[in-house]
C-alpha cells in the first residue's frame, strides 16, 4: 500500500518516441545511410531494429507498458524517393502502423523531419538550399493527405537547433561541415520549412495539433561572475533562444549576423515540445577566441551521462517547463527525456526524479499535457551508433537476435503508466536511495 502517491491529470499522454531511421533498419536512400558508408570507422545503422517490419510487435509492447501515446518519424526518403514520385508501398506501411498503434490505444504523434533527407534533397545541398522549403511543403502536403485520418498530432521538425549544430558546426553529423554561417541559414529554412508546413497542414486538417520539438539544455554560469553569466546568457541564446524568439516574435536575431524580422514565424505553433536531457555550465574562455569566447563544462562531482553527455540534472526539466511555459502559455509536450544507461542501474530513479518534476510542473497548472520516454527500445544512437554506453531503452534490445527484453525501469514505466501517476512505494522498489527525497517523511520509523 503506497503511502503518498503524485497523481497526473487523467488525460495526461504516457508515451515513449522512437525516429524511423534510429529503428526501422535499411533506410538505404537518405543521407545518414550514405554518411555511414562513407567512413568505414563510422557505425553503421543496419537493420536498427528492424521496425520496418516489426512495429506491430512494438506497438504490443507499447500496450503492454499501459502507455497511451507514441511520437514516432516519418522516413521522407521513403515517401518520395524521387522528387515529386511517390511510393505507395511505404505509403500503406505507414498506414497500416498507425491503424495497429490506434487499434492498441495508442495516439500517435507523427514527426515530418527526424534528422535524416532523401538522397536527392542531400545531393542538391540539403538545408543549405533554399528550396528546401518547397520541397518539404510538397512532402508534408502528400504525407498529410495520406495519413490524415490516422494522425491529428504532427510534429514538423525535431531539434533545428541540434540539427544545425551537429551537421553544420560540430561536423559530427552528414554533411561534415564547420561552418557557423551555414548553420544559421540551415536553421532558417529549417524554420521557414516549419512555418509552410503549419500553414500546409492547417489548410488540410483544421482540427490538427502542430508543433515542433526543441531541444533545450539549461545553460547556467559557472561561477556567479558578470563574465561567466555573459557567457551563460550567450550559449542560451544561441542553443535555445534563437530558435523560441523567431517562433514567438518572429524575430531573427542570430548571434552572428543580420537580424531581421519574419513574421511568418510567428503563430505557427498549438503546442511546443520539450526535448531535455543535460545541464553545463558555461565560462568565458580567453582561449576561445573562435568560439566568441565561450566554453562549457559539467559540474565536478554531480552525475553525467557517457562520453561528453552533460549533467543529468532532473530541477532543469522543471525549470525548461516553466520558461516555456511563461514564453509561450501553449500545451507543452515533453517530446524527448531519457539517459543512456547500458545496465539499467540508473535509469529507474532517473524516470522517478524527472517525472517528479514534471508533477510539480503538472500541479502548477501550466498545460503539460504528455511526456514520451526517449526511448522506446535501444537503437541507433547517430554518431555514436550501438556504442553500448548509449543505450536508451525501457526494452533492451539484441541485435543478432532482434529479440527484445523489458528492463526494471520498463518495468517501473508500466507501473506509472498504468496508475497515472508516482508512488512512494515505486520509489522503495526501484530505486529506495530517493525515496526520501521524493517523499520527505513517508519513511516509518
Ligand atoms: C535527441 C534526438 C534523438 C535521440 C536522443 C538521445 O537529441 O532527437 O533522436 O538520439 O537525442
Amino acid at each position: 500500500m503506497a503511502e503518498a502517491t503524485f497523481h497526473f491529470p487523467k488525460d495526461f499522454l504516457w508515451g515513449t518516441a522512437t525516429a524511423a531511421h534510429q529503428v526501422e533498419g535499411n533506410s538505404t536512400n537518405n543521407d545518414w545511410w550514405a554518411w555511414e558508408q562513407a567512413d568505414d570507422a563510422r557505425p553503421k545503422s543496419g537493420l536498427a531494429c528492424d521496425w520496418w517490419n516489426r512495429a506491430e510487435e512494438d506497438i504490443e509492447r507499447m500496450a503492454a507498458l499501459h502507455t497511451n501515446a507514441h511520437r514516432l518519424s516519418i522516413e521522407w526518403s521513403r515517401i518520395e524517393p524521387s522528387p515529386a514520385i511517390w511510393d505507395y508501398d511505404a505509403i500503406d506501411r505507414y498506414r497500416t502502423i498507425l491503424t495497429a498503434m490506434r487499434r492498441a490505444g495508442i495516439q500517435p504523434m507523427v514527426t515530418l523531419h527526424h534528422f535524416s533527407n532523401p538522397m536527392w534533397v542531400a545531393e542538391q545541398g540539403g538545408w543549405l538550399n533554399p528550396d528546401v522549403v518547397e520541397w518539404f511543403k510538397r512532402f508534408v502536403a502528400k504525407t498529410v493527405a495520406e495519413l490524415v485520418d490516422l494522425c491529428d498530432t504532427w510534429c514538423t521538425i525535431n531539434e533545428p537547433n541540434v540539427y544545425a549544430s551537429e551537421g553544420y558546426i560540430l561536423a559530427h553529423w552528414p554533411p561534415g561541415h564547420a561552418n557557423i554561417n551555414e548553420s544559421l541559414q540551415v536553421l532558417f529554412h529549417m524554420l521557414q520549412a516549419h512555418a509552410a508546413a503549419y500553414e500546409t497542414i492547417h489548410d488540410m486538417q483544421p482540427s490538427a495539433q502542430v508543433g515542433l520539438a526543441i531541444h533545450m539544455a539549461l545553460w547556467e554560469p559557472w561561477s556567479a561572475s558578470f563574465l561567466n553569466r555573459w557567457a551563460a546568457r550567450r550559449l542560451d541564446h544561441a542553443f535555445n533562444g534563437v530558435t523560441l524568439e523567431a517562433l514567438k516574435d518572429g524575430r531573427w536575431r542570430p548571434p552572428i549576423g543580420r537580424k531581421i524580422e519574419e513574421p511568418k514565424f510567428k503563430n505557427t505553433l498549438d503546442w511546443i515540445g520539450l526535448n531535455y536531457y543535460q545541464r553545463y555550465e558555461a565560462f568565458f574562455d580567453l582561449r576561445a577566441p573562435t568560439r566568441l569566447f565561450l566554453s562549457y563544462r559539467t559540474r565536478p562531482g554531480h552525475e553525467t551521462g557517457p562520453a561528453h553527455w552533460g549533467e543529468i540534472y532532473p530541477e532543469g526539466l522543471f525549470l525548461l517547463l516553466q520558461r516555456l511555459y511563461r514564453q509561450f502559455g501553449l500545451p507543452i509536450y515533453i517530446t524527448e527525456n531519457g539517459r543512456p544507461d547500458e545496465h539499467d542501474t540508473k535509469r529507474p530513479r532517473f524516470i522517478l526524479e524527472h517525472l517528479h518534476q514534471v508533477w510539480r510542473a503538472v500541479s502548477f497548472n501550466w498545460p503539460v499535457r504528455g511526456y514520451y520516454f526517449w526511448s522506446l527500445l535501444d537503437n541507433f544512437e547517430w554518431a555514436e551508433g550501438y556504442d553500448p554506453r548509449f543505450r536508451f531503452g525501457l526494452y533492451a534490445h539484441d541485435r543478432e537476435t532482434q529479440s527484445r527484453t523489458l528492463r526494471k525501469s520498463g518495468e517501473l514505466y508500466a507501473e506509472i503508466a498504468e496508475t497515472g501517476g508516482l508512488s512512494s512505494d515505486m520509489a522503495r522498489r526501484y530505486a529506495p536511495e530517493v525515496l526520501e527525497t521524493l517523499f520527505p517523511g513517508s519513511v516509518r520509523g
